[in-house]
C-alpha cells in the first residue's frame, strides 16, 4: 500500500509539474493565431517521423536538435507539404494522436519546427519516456521579409562557434538575417586569397596596452558558418565597409589612400580620415578583387558596402579624388562618395548582388537600386520609400543594442514600429524590415548575450507577429521563456536599468527612489562614502551627495551598481530659457536638465543628464525668482574627441537685476586641446560675491574639427549637465 500510494504521489507531482510547462508553452515571437486544444501529444521512444521528400534536410535537423531517431511505430511527427501557403507560411497542429508542420518551403518547415521546439517542454530529456507537448494548432507567417542582426566582428573578434550560436538563436526565434560586420578600421577579418596582408597585417591591431588583439575568418571557416545557417534559414550577408571605415586595410595596402602613408591599424573608437581614395582607379581594382572573393564564399541574395560616416577631409586634400571630381563633372565630394557606391554598386549588380547600405549613401545621390539601411533615425528610409528603394529600419533610437538599458529597454524596444508614419500606404511598402545592432566597442564576446538578450525577444516580435501590441501579456511570455534561454546557454542580461534613480525636488529637498530592474533584487546604498543601508523605500536630503547603490544577494558574476552625484544650489527647480535650441538627439532631462540637481557623470554622456548642442552656441539665462546673493556660478562641459564632443572655446557668465540689462562679470578662455584624448569634463568657475535675480551663461562651440582630427572639417558637440549658482 505504501508503495502504491509513493508511485501515485510521485505521478501527481510529475503530472502537476508537467502541467506547469504545459502551461508556459508559449511561441517567442508570437505566432499570428494560436488556437489551444486540450490534451497532450506524448513524445518518447515510440514516436516516429514520417515527411513528403522534400523536407529531406528538415527531418534530420529535427532529429538533431531532439537527438532521437524517431522510428517508434506508436504516434507521428508528419513534416508535409503544402504548396498552397506562402513561402515563410507554416500550419502547426499538435493532437493526441500526431503532429503535423505544413509548409510549402524549406523555410516555413523550418519555422514550424523552431515553433514545435520552443513548445517541446523544457525538462525534456532525450529518450524520456513520454514528453508532453500540449495539444494546440498554430497559423503562422511574417510581418516583415527582413529580420535581421548585425553583429560586428571587428571591434571585438567573435569566433566562428559563437556565431554559429547565434545562427541558432536567430533561427529559434524566426530571425532570418545575420548581417557580419567584416572589415573595419579596428581589423579586416576575412581572408583574401588575393590580398594576403589583409589578414597577416589587417586582422591584429595593438592595444593601447601593448597587447595584440584579432583574428580573422578563413574560407573554410565561412563556408563552415554559412552551411550552419542555410538549414537554420538565416542568409549571412557580409558587410565590406566603404569608402570609409578602413583603415586596416590602408594599413595592409597604404597605396588604397590618398596619402599612401604608412597606418596601424586603429586601435581606438570613433570615425577616421583616412579612407579609400576614390580618385585612384586601383582602389575600385582591389574592391572588385576583394567582392569577386566575397560573392564565391556568400550565396546571399545581398551585399552590405557601407558607406557611413566617411568625413571627406582627405578628399578635398587630393589632387587625384580632385580630379575625378572635374573628370566626371561631379559637384562636391558627396557626388564623389555617389559616384564611388554607384561603380561598386554596378560591379555587383554585373555579378547577380544586390548593395545595401547606411543612409548616408543618399547624400550626393542614391545609387539605382541600392536598399537602405537607415540607422540616423528614420529619414533616411522615409526618403528611400518615397523614392521607390527598399529600406531596413534600424534607428539608434530603438535598435541599438550596444547602447544601454537606459537609452534602450526591453519595453522601448517591443514599442518599436518599423514603419515611419510619415509614409503612406504604398510607400510603406518599401520598408522590407528592421535589424537589431550589435556594435562591439564595448562588448567582447563574453559580454554579447547580456546586451543582445533579452531585447531581441522583443525585436523579433516586432519584426514577426501582427501589429497590435500588448506589453504585459510579452513581457510574462518572455519570463516563462527565460529556463528555454537557460538551456541554451545564453547569459541574459537585465531587461531594464538595473538600478535607476529616480529624483524629485520638493520644498527644495531631494526625494530619491531607487527603481529596481527586477522586483526581486535586493538593493544597498551608500551616501557620501559613508555605510551601507539596505534601500527599503525613497529618502530625503537637503545636501550635496554622490550616492552609490549596489546589488545585494545575487548569483550574477557581475552585481550591478550605479553612482549619482547631486548638486545642492541655489538654482534647483529654477526656470532656465534657452536662446538656442538643444539638438533632439541629446535632450538630458529636457528643460529642467540643468537646474535639476543631478550631476553628469564624466564618463558617460549617453547617462541622460548630458544636453547635447551640435554646431551651435549654448546661450541660457536661469531666473532665481528674487533678487539673491551667491558667491560661485559654475558649469561643466563634457569632452570625447572622439565622439565629436569639444569643450567650448571660452565661457562667460553675465548677470542682472531685470532679465534686460545684463553685466559681464566672467569670461574665461578654453585651454584644453580639442585633441585631448579620453571622456572627462571640465569646468568653468567663477568665485565672486554677487547679487542678482537673472545669470545668463554663453559658451562658445569650438567649431569646425580640426585637422588633426579624425574627423577634420566637421561639426563639434556642445555637451553641457547643470547650470550651478551657490
Ligand atoms: C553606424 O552605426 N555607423 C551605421
Ligand atoms: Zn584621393
Amino acid at each position: 500500500m505504501i508503495k502504491f500510494l509513493t508511485i501515485l504521489i510521485f505521478l501527481i507531482s510529475s503530472c502537476h509539474q508537467n502541467i506547469q510547462h504545459i502551461n508556459n508553452a508559449t511561441i517567442i515571437p508570437k505566432p499570428q493565431k494560436t488556437i489551444v486544444k486540450n490534451g497532450v501529444f506524448n513524445l518518447g521512444s515510440h514516436t516516429n517521423l514520417k515527411f513528403d521528400s522534400c523536407f529531406y534536410d528538415e527531418a534530420g535537423f529535427l532529429k538533431s536538435i531532439l537527438q532521437m531517431d524517431l522510428n517508434g511505430e506508436k504516434n507521428s511527427i508528419i513534416l508535409k507539404h503544402n504548396e498552397t501557403i506562402r513561402k515563410e507560411e507554416y500550419y502547426l497542429k499538435i493532437c493526441e494522436e500526431n503532429i503535423i508542420i505544413e509548409a510549402s518551403s524549406s523555410i516555413g518547415q523550418i519555422h514550424g519546427i523552431q515553433s514545435l521546439r520552443q513548445l517541446i517542454p523544457i525538462n525534456y530529456k532525450r529518450n524520456t519516456l513520454n514528453t508532453p507537448i500540449a495539444c494546440v494548432e498554430i497559423h503562422d507567417y511574417p510581418r516583415f521579409k527582413w529580420r535581421g542582426m548585425l553583429l560586428d566582428c571587428c571591434r571585438h573578434f567573435i569566433d566562428k562557434e559563437f556565431i554559429k550560436k547565434y545562427i541558432d538563436l536567430l533561427s529559434y526565434h524566426k530571425m532570418n538575417v545575420l548581417h557580419l560586420h567584416l572589415t573595419e578600421d579596428q581589423g579586416w577579418r576575412i581572408a583574401i586569397d588575393k590580398y594576403p596582408e589583409l589578414t597577416n597585417t589587417g586582422a591584429w591591431r595593438k592595444e593601447k596596452d601593448g597587447k595584440i588583439h584579432g583574428g580573422f575568418y578563413s574560407k573554410t571557416d565561412i563556408k563552415e558558418i554559412v552551411e550552419y545557417a542555410k538549414i537554420r534559414n538565416v542568409e549571412i550577408i557580409p558587410e565590406i565597409e566603404l569608402p570609409g571605415h578602413c583603415v586596416a586595410a590602408i594599413a595592409s595596402y597604404p597605396y588604397l589612400s590618398c596619402t599612401g602613408d604608412t597606418i596601424e591599424v586603429e586601435n581606438d573608437w570613433g570615425v577616421f580620415k583616412d579612407i579609400y581614395c576614390a580618385g585612384n582607379d586601383s582602389v575600385y581594382t582591389f574592391l572588385e578583387d576583394v567582392f569577386t572573393e566575397i560573392i564565391d564564399l556568400f550565396p546571399s541574395e545581398y551585399i552590405h558596402i557601407g558607406g557611413d560616416e566617411a568625413p571627406k577631409y582627405r578628399w578635398k586634400e587630393c589632387k587625384k579624388c580632385q580630379r575625378k571630381i572635374d573628370q566626371e563633372q561631379l559637384k562636391d565630394e558627396h557626388e564623389l562618395q555617389s559616384y564611388f557606391i554607384k561603380r561598386i554598386e554596378k560591379f555587383l549588380n554585373s555579378k547577380g548582388k544586390k548593395l545595401i547600405g547606411w543612409d548616408e549613401i543618399i547624400e550626393g545621390g542614391i545609387a539605382p537600386s541600392a536598399t537602405i539601411q537607415s540607422w540616423r533615425g528614420n529619414n533616411g528610409a522615409i526618403l528611400a520609400a518615397r523614392n521607390k528603394h527598399d529600406a531596413i529600419m534600424s534607428p539608434t533610437s530603438h535598435c541599438y543594442f550596444d547602447y544601454d538599458l537606459d537609452a534602450i529597454n526591453l519595453e522601448k524596444v517591443y514599442s518599436f514600429e518599423p514603419i515611419p508614419k510619415e509614409l503612406n500606404i504604398n510607400d510603406s511598402k518599401y520598408i522590407i524590415g528592421g535589424e537589431c545592432n550589435m556594435w562591439t566597442e564595448h562588448a567582447p564576446q563574453e559580454k554579447i548575450d547580456s546586451k543582445v538578450f533579452p531585447r531581441i525577444l522583443a525585436m523579433s516580435e516586432v519584426l514577426w507577429s501582427s501589429k497590435e501590441k500588448d506589453y504585459q501579456s510579452f513581457y510574462q511570455r518572455v519570463q516563462n521563456h527565460y529556463p528555454k534561454l537557460d538551456k541554451l546557454n545564453v547569459n541574459y542580461g537585465y531587461e531594464k536599468t538595473p538600478i535607476k534613480y529616480n529624483i524629485k525636488l520638493r520644498k527644495n529637498e531631494f526625494i530619491i527612489s531607487i527603481e529596481k530592474g527586477k522586483n526581486n533584487m535586493e538593493l544597498e546604498y551608500k551616501i557620501n562614502n559613508q555605510s551601507w543601508i539596505k534601500y527599503t523605500s525613497p529618502f530625503n536630503l537637503k545636501e550635496s551627495a554622490i550616492i552609490i547603490t549596489q546589488e545585494t544577494n545575487t548569483k550574477r558574476k557581475n552585481p550591478a551598481s550605479k553612482e549619482i552625484e547631486l548638486n545642492y544650489h541655489k538654482g534647483l527647480g529654477k526656470k532656465v530659457s534657452y536662446h538656442i535650441q538643444y539638438d533632439n538627439s541629446y535632450i538630458g532631462t529636457g528643460k529642467n536638465t540643468l537646474s535639476n540637481g543631478i550631476v553628469g557623470s564624466s564618463k558617460n554622456f549617453r547617462d541622460g543628464q548630458w544636453q547635447g548642442f551640435f554646431g551651435k552656441d549654448i546661450e541660457v539665462t536661469i531666473d532665481l525668482e528674487e533678487i539673491k546673493n551667491f558667491s560661485e556660478i559654475k558649469t561643466s562641459f563634457f569632452q570625447y574627441h572622439l565622439s565629436w564632443i569639444i569643450i567650448p572655446k571660452s565661457v562667460e557668465y553675465l548677470i542682472s537685476t531685470d532679465g534686460k540689462n545684463f553685466n559681464s562679470i566672467f569670461k574665461s578662455e578654453n585651454e584644453v586641446s580639442p585633441m585631448h584624448i579620453g571622456k572627462f569634463k571640465e569646468s568653468f568657475l567663477c568665485n565672486k560675491k554677487l547679487t542678482a535675480r537673472y545669470v545668463k551663461m554663453i559658451a562658445t562651440n569650438y567649431g569646425k574639427l580640426p585637422k588633426e582630427h579624425p574627423a577634420a572639417g566637421s561639426k563639434s558637440w556642445l555637451f553641457i549637465d547643470e547650470f550651478i549658482i551657490k
